[in-house]
């Protein structure tokens, strides 16, 4: 047996797994794998591209096996699903515990200190946090990272946020930084960077997804639109989400949905998407950013409401018995002109992405204030511009609008947000006017333009919520005449007329 000593072991050999140690090989390293099932691991190893990686990768059948192969202080990185199936893995101490928690179970007996475990998969941050003081107290470097990007990022270059603890980040930082997308004027700039302490990384994966569920429902708005109002074909999808992806929302995913409109289901003739069920799945992420966005108390209304309209699109039986029942307007085209109406709806769709966008931001800022976390922003916009899915050429604008604000409160108060705001706004509320009028859904651009509407108002009808609060709970409110912040109370009953 070989005593060749490898640079990194990687723990699950699934299609990420996989593509994550060829990458790793082709630039420099060497890897050793494991996976639950030793005939996954075989058939990785039997592949023609991983025959060609030499003795650069080899395979272990135990986590002993695999900690025994590598080099000190060790590097496991997990690449484990939470749908890996736990029970069957080997002296798992909590077998029906998450996945990642049974791997370190069964991994932490062949650690030693100063090792570092990293997990890469959808981590809750708070399971992050837990894990990274839990290891500390036994001398393991933990180190929770958002990997984004799919398979193809997996294999040519993900966007990598790396967070846990800082001490093991000079150790990963050689090989994430070279397998990691890479941006810039010279192309050297990687799209990884250390993110934060505790569960940082894996909340700002989180917030990633969570603009991607934005992205995605905003896209999804428009193709309705353009579908239902202007009655766009797939072809003519094609070309306008083409065109759009030659100006500022060029983007990986109105690329891809160019695409999408391209391909035709080889069974019915038809475009494939008009075959596809209406009905959005979802594994979480974006659930976890609402649901913490509201732990913090911040508007993050892009997300929450992409969340929901996934939540309505899965009640398909219910919606085609309702559609059965309840009726809408029964003109569902628009009457004014097409090419100009079809500009319209890029333009809701741009200032509505840079509502979300602001919106993912400003949560991040609030949660580096709550947790102490320090936060680059303008940092992070770059760590998505290449790499992962919402990568965008627009996140290069809103690196350069905290290059020029450090401490920039939200984007639509950046100069050059602040303008192209302004710009599509009579053309946003049009689109959003028509869909209302139609009766067509477009819940991600009325909802990005009444984030608008209320962030730039002065006042809100919040004075009246006060009121009603204190008269029925004597909650009590601030008056704004009253600079001291003092609690008023009234005695409405007494004094209503
Ligand atoms: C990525 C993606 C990925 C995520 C999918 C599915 O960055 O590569 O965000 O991590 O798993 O997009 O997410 P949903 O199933 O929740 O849509």
């Amino acid at each position: 047996m070989s005593d060749k000593k490898y640079d990194i072991g990687l723990v699950g050999a699934g299609v990420m797994g996989q593509n994550l140690a060829l990458n790793m090989i082709d630039r420099g390293f060497s890897v050793a794998v494991y996976d639950l099932a030793a005939s996954q691991t075989d058939k990785f190893l039997a592949k023609d591209e991983a025959k060609s990686k030499g003795d650069a990768l080899t395979g272990a059948y135990s986590l002993e096996e695999l900690a025994s192969k590598l080099s000190t202080p060790r590097k496991v990185l997990m690449m484990v699903t939470a749908k890996d199936p736990v029970p069957a893995l080997e002296n798992a101490l909590y077998p029906d515990r998450a996945p990642v928690d049974a791997v370190l179970d069964a991994l932490l007996p062949h650690l030693e200190p100063g090792d570092v475990a990293i997990d890469g998969g959808n981590t809750h941050f708070k399971d992050t946090e837990r894990r990274v003081k839990f290891l500390a107290e036994r001398g393991i470097r933990f180190v929770g990272s958002g990997v984004s990007g799919g398979e193809e990022g997996a294999r040519k270059g993900p966007s990598l946020m790396p967070g846990g603890d800082p001490e093991a980040w000079p150790l990963v930082q050689p090989i994430f930084q070279a397998i990691s997308a890479k941006v810039g004027p010279n192309n050297d700039v990687p799209c990884c960077d250390w993110i934060g302490n505790g569960g940082a990384g894996h909340y700002v994966k989180m917030v990633h997804n969570g603009v991607e569920y934005g992205d995605m429902q905003l896209i999804g708005d428009a193709y309705w639109i353009l579908k239902n109002a202007v009655g766009a074909t797939n072809e003519e999808l094609a070309e306008i989400f083409g065109q759009w992806n030659r100006e500022e929302l060029d983007s990986y995913l109105i690329e891809i949905t160019r695409d999408i409109f391209t391909v035709v289901d080889p069974q019915t003739k038809n475009g494939l998407v008009d075959v596809i069920l209406d009905a959005a799945g979802a594994k979480g992420t974006g659930k976890w950013m609402s649901q913490h966005a509201l732990d913090l108390g911040v508007p993050s209304s892009l997300v929450t409401e992409a969340v929901y309209a996934r939540s309505i699109s899965s009640l398909k039986a219910e919606r085609l018995a309702a559609s059965r029942v309840l009726s809408g307007p029964t003109n569902v085209r628009y009457s004014g002109d097409r090419a100009e109406f079809i500009n319209q709806v890029k333009q809701a769709l741009y200032a509505s992405k840079i509502c979300s966008y602001a919106q993912g931001f400003a949560q991040l800022r609030a949660v580096a204030k709550e947790f102490g976390w320090t936060l680059d922003l303008g940092r992070i916009a770059l760590l998505w511009r290449g790499g992962c899915i919402i990568r965008a050429v627009f996140l290069e604008r809103i690196k350069e609008a905290f290059d020029e604000n450090p401490n920039l409160e939200n984007l639509l108060l950046a100069p050059y947000f602040k303008a192209a705001v302004e710009n599509a706004q009579t053309a946003w509320r049009n689109v959003v006017k028509t869909a209302v009028e139609l009766g067509i859904p477009a819940p991600g651009f009325a909802t990005a333009l009444t984030y608008f509407d209320a962030y730039r108002s002065e006042r809100l009808p919040a004075n009246l919520i006060q009121a009603q609060r204190d008269y029925f709970g004597a909650h009590t409110y601030k008056r704004v005449d009253d600079e001291t912040g003092a609690a008023h109370h009234t005695d409405w009953i007494a004094e209503k007329k």
